[in-house]
Formats: structure tokens, sequence, C-alpha cells
């Protein structure tokens, strides 16, 4: 099958979280079991450059619609870890994917509508003929009322569309007059059936669009799909995937067992695998050692925690844990950063309170070597989250030989 994955992220070039992951992941399993895969990203200015090889512009413009008027699009192309990317560089006076951030922006809806519909035009002006097309988050789910709306009437109607949801938290809700701006059609689109919001009639939900204008929905593990199938847990969607619950299903994700392998992980000051755990103990008197912690008591466990902090993941039980395990007699490392200022406030104020303790350290940082060298030292993991679609950090720990210990919610409490 020919498959275009369009997203909003890409590990290790533009990743924030485990989307980044999923669509690198997922795309090198397609590619293995021999179907064509492609993938489509916006050219962000703090892309991880670097690590794309052969990067170039192509010879194409794509032009594509926005606000009434049309805009060209510079068109760059490269491989990451040996997949096809195409990178989309909009010449719109927003400067949509130039600030410095993935996401964050006061205008996100606008700087990704865009994106989906540049995605959608790339297609169809580089006349791709996919058999897929597979959006990921609220940040592409406009691609599929689009297609529906705008492409299928052109007669470029034969992929079918999978839209997956990795956290239906976020939903990119905004004001109904506000969809207009990619070409959709307000009018039609601002129904209860459709992409209107199911508490608040005057805006449009990009995810409940998806779920009603795809193929097929996933979401990334079984027990979350049956637990947003609920109003405890739906976030307002639960009536909405109910309705079209022959089309949903929950798919457990995995993790790339290449990119995530300590015999051969070039992050880690030492190597090991599960026949020989030397290595794992020099990790973990080395990261001791570095981060100036107590390292007297070889047998003292370290207990890890690599996370966004966002009231999902449980900061409050993460701040317990802490303090918890001081009281124990065990080392606590937290590697972690909130997008949500008074969080961040709150844990640079507990940083700094246990900046020379000997057994407490927190990082408020996104360091992808030290995430690798946390769970590698570490003896056991945390993921108290209040809720989790999926999780890959329980599953990055296995592989590291720490041992997770998690809420029993969601992808955490899936096999
Ligand atoms: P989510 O996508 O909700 O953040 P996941 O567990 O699915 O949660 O994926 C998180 C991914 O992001 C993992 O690859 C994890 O190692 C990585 N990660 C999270 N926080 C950090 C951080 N501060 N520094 C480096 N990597 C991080
Ligand atoms: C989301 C979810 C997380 C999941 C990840 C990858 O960020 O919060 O649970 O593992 O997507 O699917």
């Amino acid at each position: 099958l020919h498959i275009i994955h369009i997203a909003a992220e890409i590990a290790p070039v533009a990743k924030v979280g485990g989307l980044g992951d999923v669509v690198t992941g997922l795309s090198k399993a397609l590619q293995k079991k021999g179907h064509l895969v492609e993938i489509v990203l916006p050219k962000y200015d703090c892309m991880q450059d670097d690590r794309i090889s052969d990067l170039r512009v192509l010879d194409v413009v794509v032009q594509s619609y926005f606000d009434g008027q049309l805009f060209k699009n510079k068109i760059w192309v490269g491989t990451v870890e040996g997949l096809p990317v195409y990178f989309i560089e909009p010449h719109h006076p927003d400067k949509f994917f130039w600030r410095g951030e993935f996401y964050g922006e006061h205008d996100d809806f606008r700087r990704f509508s865009y994106f989906s519909r540049a995605a959608v035009e790339l297609l169809f002006q580089a006349g791709k003929k996919p058999d897929i097309i597979h959006c990921h988050d609220w940040q592409t789910a406009f691609v599929a009322p689009l297609y529906w709306d705008i492409y299928a009437s052109q007669g470029f109607n034969s992929a079918r569309i999978c839209f997956t949801c990795h956290n239906f938290e976020y939903q990119g809700k905004a004001p109904a007059s506000e969809l207009a701006s990619c070409g959709l059609d307000v009018h039609n689109l601002n129904r209860p059936d459709r992409m209107q919001d199911n508490s608040a009639h005057d805006r449009v939900n990009p995810v409940k669009g998806a779920i009603v204008f795809s193929n097929i929905v996933t979401t990334v593990s079984p027990t979350y799909a049956q637990e947003v199938q609920t109003p405890e847990s739906g976030h307002g969607l639960h009536a909405t995937l109910n309705s079209h619950s022959r089309k949903f299903i929950g798919i457990l994700n995995g993790i790339d067992t290449d990119a995530w392998n300590p015999s051969t992980d070039p992050f880690l000051r030492f190597q090991y695998n599960a026949d020989d755990l030397e290595g794992k103990a020099g990790n973990k008197d080395f990261i001791r050692k570095y981060l100036k912690l107590s390292s007297s008591d070889a047998t003292q466990p370290l207990v890890g925690c690599v996370t966004r902090l966002v009231p999902q993941k449980g900061v409050h039980l993460i701040r317990h844990a802490i303090y918890r395990t001081m009281e124990l007699g065990g080392q606590f490392l937290l590697l972690g950063s909130s997008p949500v200022p008074h969080i961040q406030r709150e844990f640079e104020g507990i940083a700094s309170h246990f900046q020379d303790h000997p057994h407490i350290r927190l990082i408020l940082k996104y360091d992808d070597a030290l995430s690798r060298s946390i769970y590698a030292a570490s003896d056991m993991l945390i993921v108290p989250s209040i809720f989790e679609p999926c999780g890959l950090t329980q599953m990055i720990a296995m592989r590291y030989g720490s041992v997770p210990i998690v809420r029993k919610t969601g992808g955490l409490n899936d096999r």
C-alpha cells in the first residue's frame, strides 16, 4: 500500500512527546513490511535539521488557499530514519512555523488549518494517489473534512482516511468562523452531526470533524478506547464516539526497539543487555556522580520520572513521590518540563529547594540524551498518570531494565 502520514511531529527532528515517537516508529514498521510510506510535516524553524539527511528544496512550488487567497509553499524533502519526509514552508506573512516553538501559539488553529490544507494540496498537485492518508491529532484533523468537502468532488477520492487520536484532551476547538480560512464551508460543517462542538454551538471541533469524516478512527490503546466512550473520560466526545463506534478502534502503540535499545544506544555511557547488566550499574554510578548525588551505596534504589509536566501526568502524585522516596531512603531523579507556567514555577521551586540534596534532583528541560541516561540508570520509573491514552515511558523503562510503577488507567492498564 501507499501510505501518507500527515503529522505535526516526527522523532527525532520535531518531537514534543510520544506522537513524534509513534509517527517514526509506525512508519518504519510499515516500511519494513513492504509498504510505501511518506510523511508530510511543517518546516519548523526549531527542528533538529542535523538529524535529517539529504535535505533539499524541491523544484515545485505548491499553491494553497487561505483567507481567500493563494499562497506559495516551498517544499523540502529529506530522509528521517530512512523515511522520506516532505516539509512544507509557507510563504505567508504570519510566518506560521518560524516561532521557535512547535505548539502553544495564540494562532495554533490558523497555523495547523493552513498546514492541513497545504498538505492535501501538496498530494493533489504532486499527483500522489495514496491508498491511505493517515492523520494524527487535532493539528491535522482538518484533512478529513477538507478531503470530503473539497477534494472528493474533484475526483481525488481514491484514498481512505485514517485518523488517530493520541489524546482526546486536545481537540483544537475554535470559533466556527475561523474554519472558513482554510476553505471549509462553515454553514455546511457547523452542524451537530458534523464539526460543531458538542457543548458550544458557536464553536467547531476539529477532532469531532475527523471522527465524522474519516473512514477509520483509531486511538492508542484498547482500554483508552473504552474509557473515552464514557461521559467521565470522553472529554465531551463520548456521544460522538458512541455513534461512530463501528469505525473506532483502540490499537496499542509499540516502541521502536531499534531506536530504544540499551545495547546500541549511542547516548549511554555504558551499553548493556538483558544478559549482562553490568553496564546498567555503571550508568547508575555515572549519573549519580554527574548530578552530584550521593553514590556511596550502590544498592540504594534510584527512582526516575521522565515526563511532560501537565495535569494528565499526575503532577501532584509526582510531587508526592519525590518526598515519599526520600522518606523511604531512595533517590529520585525527575526530567521534565511544563508548558503550564504555574506548574513550571512550582517545580522550579522544588528543584531549587533540593539543588544540593544528596538524594533528589529535578532537571526541568527537554533533553533526549539525558532521558536515555535516566531510563538506563534508574531501578524504577514512575508514571502516575490521571489518564493515559497509551504512554511510552513505561515501555521504554522495561526495555532499559527499569521497573515501571504506574496508575491503572488507559494504556498503562493494557498489555
Ligand atoms: P506524552 O506523549 O503524553 O508526552 P508518552 O509517554 O507517550 O507521553 O511519550 C513521551 C515521550 O517523550 C517519550 O519518548 C519520553 O522519553 C519523551 N519525553 C518526555 N519528557 C521528556 C523530557 N523532559 N526530555 C526528553 N524526553 C522527554
Ligand atoms: C499522546 C498520549 C500518550 C501516547 C502518545 C503516543 O501524547 O498522551 O499517552 O503514548 O500520544 O501515542
